[in-house]
């Protein structure tokens, strides 16, 4: 067996923020019914002390870099956002971290100076120098990874958690890839949504999760990871070969339901292009503590 070359760390769904909303304004849209979830239910699921024991146990573990697959906040106020950017700095350097938006980080258009571009160092590609909305897919490159980051979230109709790539920013993913393919990095891409139909519930689905799977498909991508449902599930595009899909529950769920108790993974990977190994260690919950519940090999497309 081949020594790790790179390990990553997997956590989604935080949902760590406690929404303050700044005023009545703030709360005459779809926020007020989310609010009102959130005090109702929400928040007993959502418990601080056990994503702190999941920070604690990852930083424990001193993965080489760990990605947030959205969903930081509950409702999206700036003010979630800027309790979040402290989150992530606890959590680690920007060097070290990659983030995406989650459907409740777009709960309701905002303006992105006073929410996303706190995260900024987070979530923006390598060097760039302007960003916006408008900048995804984003681009890190660590280690041998090229970190593709995609965003689907955005502000649905109340009632609804979908989420949307858009043909933009999936012709934009698809030359991304394109340029990648002449590398020899491992291509992990990140979206909130599962881009696997079925995976997601329908209120909760990827509107053009089929074109999305297909441009990571011809795009030869090596793995994607995802979160928004609150589970691990183990899917696949399919393709030829067929690319992993990967997701993981609340990293802040702690309420004794076994298929959502709070989780992360890391990913061990060994090889080198063309033929990448990848090793899954599950790290979740058990009687307060956690532990390693479950180790997996992942069977990464040979794309020689
Ligand atoms: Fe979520
Ligand atoms: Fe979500």
């Amino acid at each position: 067996m081949t020594a790790n070359v790179f390990s990553i760390a997997h956590l989604s769904d935080p949902h760590l923020s406690r929404p303050e909303p700044a005023g009545w304004r703030q709360l005459c849209n779809k926020r007020a019914l989310g609010l009102m979830s959130w005090r109702r239910r929400r928040r007993f699921a959502h418990q601080p002390a056990v994503l702190d024991a999941l920070l604690a146990d990852l930083q424990a573990q001193r993965p080489d870099h760990t990605v947030v697959t959205g969903d930081l906040t509950q409702i999206g106020l700036p003010g979630e956002f800027a309790q979040a950017r402290a989150w992530l700095e606890r959590l680690g350097d920007p060097q070290a971290v990659s983030v995406i938006p989650g459907n409740h980080d777009a709960y309701v258009r905002e303006n992105w100076d006073h929410t996303f571009a706190l995260w900024r160092e987070y979530l923006a590609s390598d060097g760039a120098d302007s960003w916006a909305a408008a900048d995804f897919p984003t681009l890190r490159v660590r280690g041998p990874v090229a970190i593709i980051g995609i965003n689907s979230a955005f502000a649905a109709d109340p009632l609804r958690a979908v989420g949307r790539v858009g043909p933009d920013q999936r012709a934009r993913l698809a030359a991304m890839l394109a340029d990648l393919g002449g590398q020899d990095l491992f291509r992990l891409a990140l979206v909130h949504h599962a881009p696997v139909p079925g995976v997601d519930p329908w209120r909760k689905r990827l509107l053009d999760c089929r074109e999305t799977a297909g441009v990571l498909a011809a795009g030869k991508a090596h793995l994607v990871l995802h979160g928004h449902d609150h589970r691990t599930s183990w899917s696949k595009i399919a393709a030829n070969p067929d690319i992993p899909v990967v997701s993981v529950p609340s990293a802040s769920f702690g309420l004794p339901v076994s298929e959502k108790l709070s989780r992360y993974h890391i990913y061990r990977l060994r090889g080198a292009a063309p033929q990448w190994h990848a090793e899954v260690e599950v790290r979740g919950l058990r009687d307060g503590n956690f532990v390693e519940l479950e180790r997996r090999e992942l069977e990464i497309p040979d794309y020689a």
